[in-house]
């Protein structure tokens, strides 16, 4: 519950409904407790009832947690209203806040203000998510970011060497994420050396300690790896690959009939390290898994050119996807325990290879036994019984040429590439809402122009048939998403920060301080003013300025601009951020605040006077 008074009140407590600017917030009325926790709970009864209409005032059941694609971001949006609630900065510059501007978020960028993040997952405990961190991919400089939950914020930039590409990424579900897994995409030399031909360019499985945000290792295959999964036991982690040819242009990628499902065994990597068998390049401790080098990776063959890799909510199945073959491939994790013992083939492993449609890409589940898959060239999103498929197979190819296993084909648009049911990729998978993320909207609202949004569509699939329900409109180019339970988010997140633990250098007392050219700016920020009216710095001082909000209360943000140098960023309650810059220009400058938070909000500036 809120502690002490909310903006809303605090607005409306200053009376200053005369206040042009302030009045839109004023006339609104002022909720009671009672009344906003009655709102909460008809929106919970409504969409059980599968409503996706979410009424002004009422909340949202799920948390969606979206790529940005080459945005470089994550973005929340609300399910099943699909309304975008947030973005998060993670590997870009974001004025909105001041990401890539402030030292602490420069610290963490280096000088890299873009990226490219294809898949976000959360931190895992007992197969479900914990609620505490997400993980995202940055597929053009080789990075990945921890997000921490509680302020949906980036704590942790971790760089990949060794690995191009960078794009599946998945954490440890059980028994709880202590790894995360990325895969590098294109095959690249190892080390870096460009006197080496293609057949020496690798392919590289990186493990990543998720607390510490550092690289345990990599595993070195010939294959290119693109999704990644992992088990729901804690024993492996997979990846698809779709040139096991080395190839380096597309007709070579293409050559081979097969391509291979990598499956990566953690004890053995674990094995390797602990007797020091790996080599270590760019500062990383790489484990050779090439064929015939180590019993580390365990390849299924699957049909040429396959894409994504996902695994069933009750840890039975993993599902490749075909993209290139019109099937997905059905692979019994059981039987992996028996390939990777020598009992069995790694082909034996393969239970179905069901009928999908033309390019499946992606496959989803509902928690009933059903999966969804996204079907690229057809446009359908296509649900499919997975013991039906596997009876089929075992029945020979009479019974499947009937296809059993489809239940539904839904059309969509157009062009799905990823699909993601609500807590799907968790065991608490509960098929209620799946999102079609499609890759071209086309015809499907105004025109804006030759470079057009994407369309995603909310389907609901809580019954028998995929019912399309919702048209969204997604600003350029989310990737991938995950939909978590909005109580397993909610109890996490916080309405202002921790002040010291987030930034030991917090300011609770505003002054300046001078050490010959360096001049270090403290300032607090209390609707509606700094604690400094005036700063004076001379031509070429060395100027650090660092902001702390002091307000407490919910949604009370202020931003520090600095007119003419360049300087803008927000500051949410009890944070602080601080900024380093040369006064090169001497003049008058007006430090304004960005972010509405008072009705004398625009009165809340001061002169930062730079004397030439
Ligand atoms: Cu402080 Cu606007």
């Amino acid at each position: 519950m809120e502690k002490g008074v909310n903006r809303r009140n605090f607005l409306k407590f200053l009376g200053l409904a005369g206040v042009a600017t302030t009045g839109a917030i004023l006339s609104k009325d002022i909720l009671s407790d009672s009344a906003k926790r009655e709102i909460v709970s008809r929106a919970e009864a409504r969409t059980n009832g599968q409503t996706y209409e979410v009424k002004p005032g009422e909340l949202d059941s799920y948390y969606g947690f979206w790529s940005g694609g080459h945005s470089g971001e994550i973005r929340i949006l609300g399910i099943p209203s699909m309304r975008e609630l947030k973005r998060i900065p993670v590997f870009n510059m974001d004025v909105g806040t001041g990401w890539g501007i402030t030292n602490e978020s420069k610290k963490l960028l280096r000088g890299r203000y873009t990226g490219d993040t294809h898949h976000v997952h959360g931190s895992y405990r007992n197969g479900t998510y914990d609620g505490k961190y997400l993980f995202v991919n940055d597929k053009l400089n080789n990075r990945a970011a921890r997000i921490r939950i509680d302020y949906m914020e980036v704590d942790a930039i971790v760089d990949i060497p060794n690995s191009q590409g960078t794009h599946g990424l998945f954490p440890q579900r059980y028994p709880k994420t202590e790894w995360i897994v990325t895969n590098g995409e294109f095959q690249a030399p190892v080390p870096n050396d460009p006197k080496r031909q293609p057949k020496e360019y690798y392919g590289v499985h990186t493990i990543i300690d998720a607390e510490r945000m550092a690289i345990v290792c990599q595993v070195l295959v010939e294959e290119n790896l693109d999704l990644a999964a992992t088990d729901y036991k804690g024993k492996y982690s997979m990846a698809t690959s779709y040139n096991a040819e080395q190839g380096v242009t597309i007709s070579e990628m293409l050559a081979w009939d097969n391509d291979y499902l990598l499956v990566f065994n953690w004890e053995r990597i674990r094995d390797a390290l602990k007797k020091g068998n790996y080599s270590t390049i760019n500062g990383v401790k790489v484990i050779d898994g090439r064929r015939g080098k180590s019993n580390i990776v365990l390849r299924i063959p699957v049909p040429k050119n396959p894409h994504g890799v996902n695994v069933s909510p009750d840890g039975k199945y993993a599902v490749r996807s075909g993209k290139v073959s019109p099937a997905c491939t059905v692979i019994d994790l059981d039987k992996v325990d028996l390939a990777f013992a020598g009992k069995i083939k790694p082909e034996e492993c393969i239970v179905a290879q069901p009928y999908i449609g033309l390019g499946p890409l992606h496959t989803t589940f509902d928690g009933r036994g059903n999966a969804i898959t996204s079907v690229f060239i057809d446009s359908t999103n296509v649900k499919w019984n997975l013991e039906k498929a596997i009876e089929a197979e075992r029945m020979g190819p009479e019974a499947k040429k009937k296809n059993p296993h489809i239940v539904d084909v839904l059309d969509i648009h157009y062009q799905v590439g990823h699909i993601m049911a609500t807590m799907a990729e968790t065991k608490e998978a509960d098929g209620k809402w799946l999102v079609s993320l499609n890759k071209f909207s086309k015809d499907r609202f105004l025109n804006v122009g030759p470079l057009k949004n994407e369309c995603e569509q909310l389907v609901d699939i809580s019954g028998e048939k995929l019912k399309l329900v919702h048209d969204s409109a997604t600003y350029i180019e989310p990737h991938d998403c995950i939909m978590v339970r909005r109580d397993i988010i909610e109890k996490n997140v916080k309405d202002r920060v921790n002040m010291f633990e987030y930034h030991p250098m917090a300011v609770t007392k505003s002054g300046v301080e001078r050490k010959g050219k360096d001049v270090i700016v403290k300032l607090t920020a209390n609707a509606p003013v700094y604690g400094l009216q005036e700063v004076r710095v001379k031509k070429g001082d060395r100027v650090t300025v660092i902001v702390t909000n002091n307000d407490e209360i919910s949604d009370l943000g202020h931003g520090f601009a600095l007119s003419d140098y360049n300087i803008n960023f927000v500051v949410a309650p009890f944070q602080t951020k601080s900024v380093t810059f040369i006064a090169d220009k001497p003049g008058v400058y007006w430090a304004y605040c960005t972010n509405f938070c008072h009705a004398l909000h625009l009165e809340m500036r001061m002169r930062f006077i730079v004397e030439a």
